[in-house]
């Protein structure tokens, strides 16, 4: 089972010159999506984790599988403005335009461990808004774990500068 090879390539979407990594086909594929998730709760069985932050959108779809294997808690971080109750934002640079992510302030405890996830780290721009997020609620950003690594754009080595550890299950150039 290659899960890489299970994920699409969009050449310039949803701009001119954006190699698009779609993990739609990967997702509907029934073996694709079960190793996937299996990957990632293999790896983090045995680790301490309270709960999983997934990124909207396509977090949610590897975050909230992944929490519900893992017996943990799922914490959604929102573009702007969809949280209903109390919350904090940050605002960061996408591989492709800017945008903002909240939490609400009530979501994690003080010190528990958080596993974030999201499927894809270009920049890293939306993962470290979301480590800061999470720090900033005082949670304690076990490991960031992704499907994809655009290795090239580098937010792996951006999120590594900032202390944090990184997993990913495949990289595409
Ligand atoms: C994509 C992807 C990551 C982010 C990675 O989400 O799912 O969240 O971009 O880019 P970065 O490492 O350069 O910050 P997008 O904002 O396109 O939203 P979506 O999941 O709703 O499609
Ligand atoms: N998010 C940021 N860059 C991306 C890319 N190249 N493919 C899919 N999602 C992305």
């Amino acid at each position: 089972m290659v899960i890489k090879s299970k994920i699409r390539t969009i050449p310039d979407y949803p701009h001119q010159g954006i190699m698009f990594r779609d993990i739609t086909t990967l997702l509907k594929d029934a073996d694709g999506f079960y190793a996937t998730i299996e990957a990632l709760a293999n790896r983090y069985r045995d680790v301490k984790i309270d709960k999983i932050v997934g990124i909207e959108s396509r977090g949610f779809i590897i975050g909230a599988p992944l929490a519900y294997a893992l017996g943990v808690g799922f914490v959604p971080v929102r573009k702007k403005g969809k949280l209903p109750s109390v919350t904090i934002g940050h605002d960061y640079q996408l591989e492709y335009g800017t945008d903002r992510i909240e939490i609400h302030t009530d979501a994690i405890s003080s010190g528990e461990q958080i596993l974030l996830v999201d499927d894809l780290i270009a920049t890293g721009g939306t993962a470290e808004a979301a480590v800061a997020l999470i720090q900033q609620v005082g949670g304690v950003v076990v490991e960031c774990a992704f499907v994809i690594d655009l290795p090239d754009v580098g937010g792996r080595k951006r999120l590594e500068a900032r202390g944090q550890t990184v997993f990913t299950l495949c990289e595409f150039e």
